[in-house]
């Protein structure tokens, strides 16, 4: 079947990377894509939320699967909008209509989602602009750090974390009464804070039935020793080395299976990716959010390690027939090291050649950020390029990353020397 990816980054270039390997994808084609995606795929200058467009491709090349990599055209209704139309009805769309994508779209509503269905999470409150007072007494009740959150999508940037009480007061004044992040902090959820450390988990579910993948961890922060300021994503790693079994156990009992019957319940259909990030605190795990597509950089180790035809997988995700399929894991542990523009996530410069990628050899190259220039591959973009190698263990996956990492390199090309620190 011919075959469409939604995105531009690390992650649909790893889906890419994926689904090239499977006998039953003839055409695979990445709406923008960018210079790794164009190696294997055919790139097609169209936008992920420009609906009309990719309905014209999709008719075109009588595409049959639409993978949908970020958050924003699930948010804004693409699967709907395949639902809806009797000339794209059967396309099998990968990810939730608008209603389940609310689950990332509306912190609020993944808040009450978990409270409705007893999913362990923060104790939390929400507040709009009517209500400021009453969120500056409800900080009084708690103790610091304040966690503030933006309900809507903010680019990243609508979690604040804040020592000071006065501080975290005249924050949510800013949010609700200033819209500091625009619309998205027109209602502000105010948590509690939970100290713990924190992995991802990521589920594929055709509603029904669900299959569980591979865990990892990313690295959020830009600095050594997790400093400085949250980015996309510096890295990630999988296996998770302090998931053990007796904890893989609790989030399955507590979390998975509550989530995938609380949609069910709640009757939101949701065919596509939980990816439901989490902290252990002692040995509980506890839900920090739920996002409704794979994390990035965390698919460029999850994908390498599931040995499963991922269209397969997808095909019994739109048949509703997830339940005959089993995950099957390679048992080495994947790293990935993203490099990334100098000056990222703040201002960075763009359009810088990228050298040394062709010698990069016993590690698995992903393009995040990247465009191509005639033969050159240039930045394009904050995170640049994804480094995923295999290893007995994360630690020797990782020197290996580190080793081809050096034999690459652009202008201001920085990445963290220290992942898997903490472990
Ligand atoms: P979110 O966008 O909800 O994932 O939040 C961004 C980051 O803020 C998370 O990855 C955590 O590191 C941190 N965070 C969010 N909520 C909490 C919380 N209740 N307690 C501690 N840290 C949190
Ligand atoms: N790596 C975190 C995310 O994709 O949101």
């Amino acid at each position: 079947m011919n075959i469409l990816i939604l995105g531009s980054g690390g992650r649909e270039h790893t889906f890419s990377w994926k689904i090239a390997q499977s006998s039953q994808c003839d055409k695979l084609f990445v709406a923008p894509g960018n210079a790794g995606t164009a190696q294997i795929a055919t790139n097609v200058a169209i936008g992920v939320t420009d609906f009309e467009a990719i309905k014209e491709l999709v008719i075109k090349e009588a595409i049959e699967m639409v993978v949908v990599g970020p958050e924003a055209p699930l948010v804004e209704g693409v699967h709907d909008f395949f639902k809806a139309d009797a000339a794209l009805q059967n396309v099998i769309v990968i990810g939730p209509e608008k209603l389940g994508a609310t689950l990332e779209g509306s912190k609020e509503f993944s808040k009450e989602f978990m409270q409705r269905h007893n999913i362990p999470t923060a104790a939390y409150q929400s507040f709009d602009k009517n209500t400021v007072e009453e969120g500056c007494q409800f900080l009084e009740t708690l103790k610091a750090p304040y966690v503030l959150k933006a309900d809507g999508l903010a680019a990243g940037k609508g979690v604040l974390i804040i020592q000071d009480l006065d501080e975290a007061k005249s924050s949510l004044r800013e949010m609700l009464v200033d819209a500091k992040f625009g619309e998205a902090s027109a209602k502000v959820v105010i948590e509690e804070f939970l100290d713990g450390i924190e992995l991802s988990c990521f589920v594929l579910t055709d509603g029904k039935n669900y299959v569980t993948l591979p865990y990892a961890k990313d690295y959020k922060r830009i600095g050594e020793g997790d400093t400085g300021l949250n980015t996309g994503g510096m890295g990630a790693i999988s296996p998770v080395p302090f998931a053990d079994d007796t904890f893989l156990d609790k989030v399955e009992e507590r979390i998975i299976k509550p989530t995938v019957n609380g949609l069910n319940q709640d009757n939101i259909p949701y065919k596509g990716f939980i990816f439901i990030g989490l902290i252990r605190v002692g040995d509980d795990p506890f839900v920090i959010e739920y996002n409704v597509r794979m994390g990035d950089p965390e698919t460029e180790v999850v994908l390498p390690r599931v040995k499963n035809d991922l269209v397969e997988l997808f095909k019994a995700v739109g048949n509703e027939n997830l339940d005959t399929i089993a995950i099957e894991k390679d048992d080495r542990a994947a790293t990935t090291v993203m490099t990334v523009s100098g000056g990222y996530p703040e201002a960075y410069e763009k359009g810088k050649e990228i050298a040394g990628l062709e010698t990069i050899q016993d590690s698995i190259v992903f393009h995040a950020g990247t465009k191509l220039d005639g033969n050159k591959v240039l930045t394009s973009g904050g995170r640049v390029i994804a480094i995923t190698s295999y290893g007995t263990d994360f630690r020797e996956a990782l020197q290996r990353s580190y080793q081809n990492v050096d034999k690459m390199s652009f202008d201001k090309m920085y990445f963290r020397t220290d992942l898997g620190f903490d472990l």
